[in-house]
């Protein structure tokens, strides 16, 4: 249970801790300054203490010097976020460069500023940068798919097959044998059609029974993409691996996986061999409102 410590003499009753801990209902205001009532139920988010303005609260979790004063002086305007939202693209041609693990490790630390669902914070990666390594796993998608392909297609098998991967899979797949093909032969001619010959793979990981870990993990893959904008490197997700892997115990075993772990999301990352100059129109979405 977390230890909280209100110093009285510096709390100035403002009620912000009340406010923030609004799920939990942590504190409550006495006349004299404000308390922790159900300690037993904070879950760690560390708000009481990143807001209180006179740094009365001390959670034990979250000692005041681990916690700094966020300077803002050069957030990033409007215009330079909505550029930066533009300017990120899925890359699909890397330059033959490989990309420091420093700049790996950066890139993950940055990860971990993205919200996760009652502060887990267990989204962990494990990185490839072995070509070996990374051609073995796009050989291995691409032959997980060509061998439920061809389960989909005998008939005996194809009854139970969405047991196995899924309602729907097991059309999708029937009705893929264009783009398997095409994986097939660009696999062929020594061609990487799952990562692009990215010099880094990075796969995002949560504790099985994680009841929000895509959304967690999905969440620290957008901090990164477009924090490798910043390093100059490009970032694709490539769910095609993603489906694979999440179907198939050949390929889990390949990556070598933390027990007690499932596989969120993986990312092929480089410097891209081409930039994009223009921005493409998207759909407006729909947003209609109090509908019932
Ligand atoms: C969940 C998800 C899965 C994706 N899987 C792949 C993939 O397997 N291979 C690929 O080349 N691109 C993949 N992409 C990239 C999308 O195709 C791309 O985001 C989309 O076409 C829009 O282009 P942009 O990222 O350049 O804006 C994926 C994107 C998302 C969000």
């Amino acid at each position: 249970m977390a230890q909280i410590t209100i110093d009285e003499t510096a709390c100035i009753r403002c009620g912000q801790c009340v406010d923030v801990c609004a799920i939990t209902h942590v504190f409550e205001l006495t006349d004299a300054s404000s308390a922790a009532v159900r300690p037993e139920d904070c879950w760690n988010c560390g708000q009481c203490v990143a807001g209180c303005p006179t740094d009365a609260i001390d959670l034990d979790t979250f000692p005041l010097e681990d916690c700094p004063i966020i300077e803002r002086p050069d957030l990033p305007s409007r215009d330079s976020l909505t550029a930066g939202f533009r300017i990120r693209r899925s890359q699909r041609a890397f330059q033959d460069v490989a990309v420091d693990r420093e700049v790996i490790r950066e890139l993950v630390s940055l990860g971990r500023w993205a919200p996760t669902a009652s502060n887990s914070q267990s989204v962990d990666w494990i990185a490839f940068d072995d070509p070996a390594r990374i051609d073995e796993l796009s050989r291995g998608t691409v032959d997980e798919i060509v061998r439920f392909a061809g389960l989909a297609r005998n008939p005996l098998i194809r009854i139970a097959l969405p047991l196995f991967i899924g309602p729907g899979a097991g059309r999708q797949l029937r009705n893929a044998s264009g783009l398997i093909d095409r994986l097939q032969s660009a696999r062929n001619r020594g061609e990487d059609p799952v990562f692009y010959h990215a010099p880094i793979v990075l796969i995002g990981h949560c504790p099985s029974g994680n009841r929000f870990g895509r959304d967690d993990a999905v969440y620290a893959t957008y901090n990164m993409m477009l924090a490798a904008e910043t390093f100059g490197l490009g970032t694709c997700q490539i769910g095609f691996f993603q489906i694979v892997v999440e179907k198939s115990s050949r390929m889990l075993r390949r990556i070598g996986l933390p027990k007690g772990r499932r596989p969120q999301i993986a990312i092929a990352i480089g410097y891209p061999r081409h930039e994009f100059r223009r921005g493409l129109p998207r759909r407006s979405p729909n947003l209609p409102w109090n509908t019932r």
